[in-house]
């Protein structure tokens, strides 16, 4: 993000607001999306998640509760939550306007199953089917680590997460590191530069 001294993941981004509204058009999905400065990819959604969202599997079953981890203004959550209207959607940010932009455009879509809150406000119990993700590289590795291994473990077992990185920011690295923790993890597809990874639940 070009502003100085700000991130698009700082929980109170100190830019200005300048909304923008854009639309995210896919085969089965049409959303139209309010953005806003200091939030990720504010002017058009990321081609990382539209390749995302483009590529994954069905959701393997209706009732799926699904977490989109680092929702920023809620492509990938209210896209799942259009697929499997039967599903429960968390997406969880640090970005309090991201958050705030993510429940207006659900409900300017007309989406009531999905929630978007901070990851305090999760039962720390509460697990999921599915995590999908765009996850928020830029933190760091060892924050990146830290972060997935908060939530890869509340899983259920039996569930998976699908991810998308890019791969000169380290996809290929982070699946082995994945591997390495217990979380088995391939590469369900590859384009212009992205994977797409599966990580299985751990049996731990
Ligand atoms: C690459 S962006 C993806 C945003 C959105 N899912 C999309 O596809 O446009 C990653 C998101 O992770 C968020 N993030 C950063 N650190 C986080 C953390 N510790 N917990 C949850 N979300 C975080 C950022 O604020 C950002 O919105």
């Amino acid at each position: 993000m070009s502003s100085e001294g700000s991130h698009y993941f700082d929980a109170q981004p100190s830019v200005g607001s300048n909304r923008q509204q854009i639309e995210l058009s896919l085969a089965d999905v049409f959303l139209e999306l309010g953005t806003d400065s200091g939030v990720f990819s504010a002017g058009r959604v990321d081609p990382g998640t539209r390749y995302l969202l483009q590529e994954i599997p069905p959701v393997p079953n209706e009732t799926a509760s699904v977490l989109d981890l680092g929702c920023g203004y809620g492509p990938i959550a209210l896209t799942m939550a259009r697929r499997a209207p039967a599903a429960t959607i968390v997406g969880v940010d640090v970005n309090e306007r991201a958050l705030d932009l993510a429940r207006a455009n659900a409900r300017a879509n007309g989406i009531d199953t999905a929630s978007f809150v901070t990851a305090a406000e999760v039962p720390s119990d509460q697990r999921f089917d599915l995590i999908v993700s765009n996850p928020p590289i830029r933190i760091g590795k060892q924050a990146l680590h830290d972060l997935l291994s908060e939530w890869i473990p509340r899983l259920s077992p039996g569930g998976r997460a699908w991810m998308v990185v890019q791969k000169h920011l380290g996809s290929d690295s982070l699946a082995s590191w994945m591997t390495d923790q217990g979380w088995p993890t391939t590469r369900l597809g590859s384009r212009k530069g992205y994977r797409i990874l599966e990580t299985m639940a751990g049996t731990a």
